[in-house]
């Protein structure tokens, strides 16, 4: 592929050269473009020798007085000749450039004259990134399908620790290669226009600052869910508990941790959401009171008092209108019976039940083995296959419930 490599003024433009190398190896043609301020971090010269080819750092770096018209039009060149634009560190300001269509130099300029994949990878100060104005402005830009490669979380160059700093070069090197891999397979966009909100993982419930209640759950199936839905053209909201999983790009990916804390976030993000998945195991008790001190233990037995969390399903059955809703039901038996008590009593288009507690399927695994209840008494079982396959199945049911 022809890569453009888009390198904006923050303190991870270095971090740049590294990436054009590992982008050559893996036998792609790169061109890179700097900003002015990028080029207050690092020189063109290392681009250039890396790459092999004259860096444009200008809109009119190439002009002379008498070549006038080539030189004014590169940008549209440079956009016609190459498969996609990576833009590694962008900085908050590149990215409110982008997506509000500014064209002030020749980066932003190629930007609007591109048609190709566009994957962008932020770096900037927490603060920055948490702002609404650029939280506005990624939700513009993934809207538009373009990928986001989500800051890390760490310490930043300005001392503080926060997400903000670039995300890691393979992992932008996967999203590089899951956009070259998409573009080159026209890819099934039935989901599209759909906003579907999926939640995922475990919640943890505090005991004490060091302690809490959780479940198994590693959050695979809704991240699978989330990927899935978003190759086929949804726009994701992923709410997730803690996991260690790597969110997929172009989802906007909200981190939890109780369970009244992905309430809150759910009954936040419910709006626009036209399908809402809650795959996540939520606990359904939390200690009545979690204490600020650690609890030292006494020689005598122990008693812990829990109390109902809001089952954030049934609130939404409640109040679903037109949206789609699926539950997930994790049992040790009687799949048929338990799923369609669920289906029922939280008022959901479909329950997605799985056995728990065999060895190769359910919580922790790669695959799953499902069965589908949906409304009006349709069962449909799937047989086990890994996640994703098992996503792209409970995805295809999203348009018979539209038909
Ligand atoms: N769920 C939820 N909020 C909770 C508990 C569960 O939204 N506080 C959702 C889960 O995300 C899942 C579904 O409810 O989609 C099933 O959860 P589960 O705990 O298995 O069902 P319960 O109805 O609580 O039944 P039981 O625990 O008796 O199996």
């Amino acid at each position: 592929m022809r890569i453009v490599l888009g390198v904006t003024g923050g303190i991870a433009a270095y971090k740049a050269a590294e990436l054009a190398r590992l982008l050559i190896r893996s036998g792609h043609e790169v061109q890179a473009v700097l900003t002015r301020s990028a080029e207050e971090f690092i020189r063109p010269l290392t681009f250039a020798s890396l790459t092999g080819r004259k860096v444009i750092t200008d809109i009119f770096s190439s002009a002379s007085p008498d070549a006038t018209l080539s030189s004014a039009v590169e940008h549209i060149g440079v956009a016609q000749e190459h498969d996609l634009l990576l833009i590694a560190p962008a900085t908050a300001n590149t990215l409110a450039k982008l997506a509000h269509g500014l064209a002030d130099d020749f980066l932003s300029t190629m930007y609007l004259a591109f048609t190709g994949p566009v994957v962008l990878a932020p770096a900037m100060n927490d603060k920055m990134w948490a702002h609404p104005a650029t939280q506005a402005n990624l939700v513009a830009l993934r809207a538009r399908g373009h990928y986001i490669v989500d800051p890390g979380t760490g310490f930043l160059a300005c001392g503080t620790l926060g997400q903000g700093r670039l995300a890691e070069n393979e992992t932008i090197l996967a999203a590089v290669e899951a956009a070259v891999e998409a573009a080159l397979q026209p890819p099934v966009r039935d989901l599209k226009g759909e906003h579907l909100l999926i939640t995922a993982g475990p919640t943890q419930e505090p005991l004490d600052p060091v302690r809490y209640l959780t479940n198994r759950s590693s959050g695979k199936m809704g991240y699978a869910l989330a990927q899935a839905a978003l190759e086929r053209g949804a726009t994701v909201t992923l709410v997730s508990g803690p996991v260690s999983l790597n969110p997929p790009v172009g989802a906007q990916v909200v981190q939890v941790r109780t369970a009244q804390e992905m309430y809150d976030v759910v009954i936040a993000n419910l709006d626009t959401a036209t399908t809402v998945i809650k795959c996540a195991a939520v606990a359904d008790y939390r200690p009545a009171a979690a204490s600020s001190e650690k609890i030292k233990k006494a020689g005598t037995p122990l008693t812990l008092e829990l109390t109902p969390t809001t089952d954030i399903l049934a609130e939404l059955g409640r109040t679903k209108g037109n949206r789609i809703l699926i539950g997930f039901a994790a049992e040790t038996g009687n799949l048929r019976d338990y799923a369609t008590r669920k289906l029922e009593a939280k008022n959901c288009d479909m329950i997605v039940a799985n056995l728990v507690g065999g060895p190769d399927s359910g919580f922790e695994s790669d695959n799953n083995e499902v069965l589908l209840a949906l409304k009006g008494g349709e069962f449909i079982d799937i047989p086990k296959a890994p996640k994703a396959e098992i996503a792209n199945r409970i995805l295809d049911q999203i348009g018979r419930f539209r038909s």
